[in-house]
């Protein structure tokens, strides 16, 4: 227990005098997040395209990576051999893990999902695949990341009540599981995940059942299921304050410019999303606070930086004309700069609100963001 107060903790810096957003330092084993940040998605072990010395020149902190997939291929076993996660993709900062829950019951199509677990037909070689709470943290344990994820059941969107209230309690007791199966706690920190759909009083029975549970970090899930943006802030507005103020708030698989501002404003500290990598991998970049489609005909003749504020690689040695050029003819090259570009901006934006809150300039500054109601990336 001791040594987990020296591995973990989360410490509030600033806090906004109109919001309950707030500027933090989360300290891990392998080094410090500072937030609000947003984390890039490395499920493969890999964040698409990108080397970790780009990753950390983009301003990375903690990088993501999963267990479903992992474990597809190449195997924890395979990984555990090369010394771990870490040593295994050669990022040298704080890790996070995805329990595999939400996977399955995103990617997979033939699955049964009992108290006991989820029984799954991988998609690689066709058999049987058995995730279990357990199964999910020894895992997670294997791989060595230094946050992992509860392994938990996401319903689908739209659902009726009854159907999410019964996922929300197993989500609990699944919890309950993982707790009593981590085998590593002074060295990995469990986070535990809020469900409970759209339905506002599930997400704070929810959060207040994980918080007795004293975890060193709390995530909500559930949500970017299909549902309209509005109840996405409904939802965090309805869960954040019931999570205590000295842990860190992580929302699960959000990245866009007015989700985050907003749930930043609720008290939220960590996103991931895979949208700037796969926007780049399809020829668009995030510029300013918009989606642009570089193949398009209006960068033909465009010789000035994709965005001139932007300090990244791409930004500072290549034009529009170019990365239309290379996007035009599937040039891995283009992808590699767009996703490097991407990257990099939704970094620097959550950098830019977190400089913001230190200095009590986050309403004036992120107005149009809080205060916009429709057509954004
Ligand atoms: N990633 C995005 N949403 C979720 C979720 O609800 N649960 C898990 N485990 N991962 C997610
Ligand atoms: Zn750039």
């Amino acid at each position: 227990m001791e040594q987990q107060t020296i591995q973990f903790s989360f410490k509030c810096q600033a806090s906004c005098s109109q919001t309950k957003a707030r500027a933090g330092v989360f300290v891990t084993p392998h080094g410090l997040v500072e937030t609000p940040k947003f984390m890039p998605v490395g499920t493969l072990a890999t964040v698409k395209t990108l080397t970790p010395a780009q990753l950390e020149t983009a301003g990375a902190q903690m990088v993501l990576a999963n267990t479903y997939h992992l474990h597809l291929q190449p195997g924890e076993g395979i990984v555990n051999q090369a010394g771990g996660l870490h040593r295994f993709m050669g990022w040298k900062g704080p890790m996070l893990t995805d329990s595999g829950g939400f996977q399955v019951f995103s990617l997979s199509k033939i699955r049964t999902i009992s108290e006991e677990g989820v029984t799954f037909r991988s998609p690689r070689d066709g058999r049987m695949i058995n995730l279990t709470p357990e199964r999910s943290i020894e895992i997670q344990n294997t791989l060595g990341a230094d946050v992992i994820m509860a392994f938990d059941e996401c319903p689908p969107y739209p659902a009726e009540r009854s159907e999410v209230e019964a996922a929300t309690e197993r989500t609990y007791r699944w919890l309950k599981r993982c707790i009593d199966a981590h085998a590593r706690p002074t060295e990995q920190a469990l986070f535990g995940i809020v469900q409970g759909g759209v339905y506002l009083d599930l997400r704070r029975a929810a959060a207040e059942s994980l918080v007795s549970l004293d975890l060193p970090g709390y995530a909500i899930g559930g949500v970017s299921v299909g549902e309209p943006a509005e109840l996405i802030h409904e939802i965090v507005d309805a869960t954040a304050p019931y999570l205590p103020v000295d842990k860190p708030r992580y929302l699960m698989g959000v990245g866009t410019y007015r989700e985050m501002v907003r749930a930043i404003a609720a008290g939220v500290d960590l996103f991931d999303c895979v949208i700037p990598t796969r926007l780049g991998r399809h020829g668009a970049a995030l510029v300013q606070g918009e989606r642009w489609n570089l193949k398009n005909a209006r960068f033909r003749e465009d010789f000035t930086p994709l965005d001139a504020t932007c300090p990244c690689y791409g930004c500072q040695n290549f034009t529009r004309a170019y990365l239309n050029h290379l996007v035009r003819c599937k040039e891995v090259l283009g992808f590699m700069l767009l996703s490097l570009h991407n990257v990099t901006e939704l970094i620097r934006f959550t950098q830019h609100i977190r400089e913001a809150i230190l200095s009590d300039r986050f309403t004036t500054e992120f107005a149009h963001w809080l205060n916009r109601e429709t057509g954004q990336p």
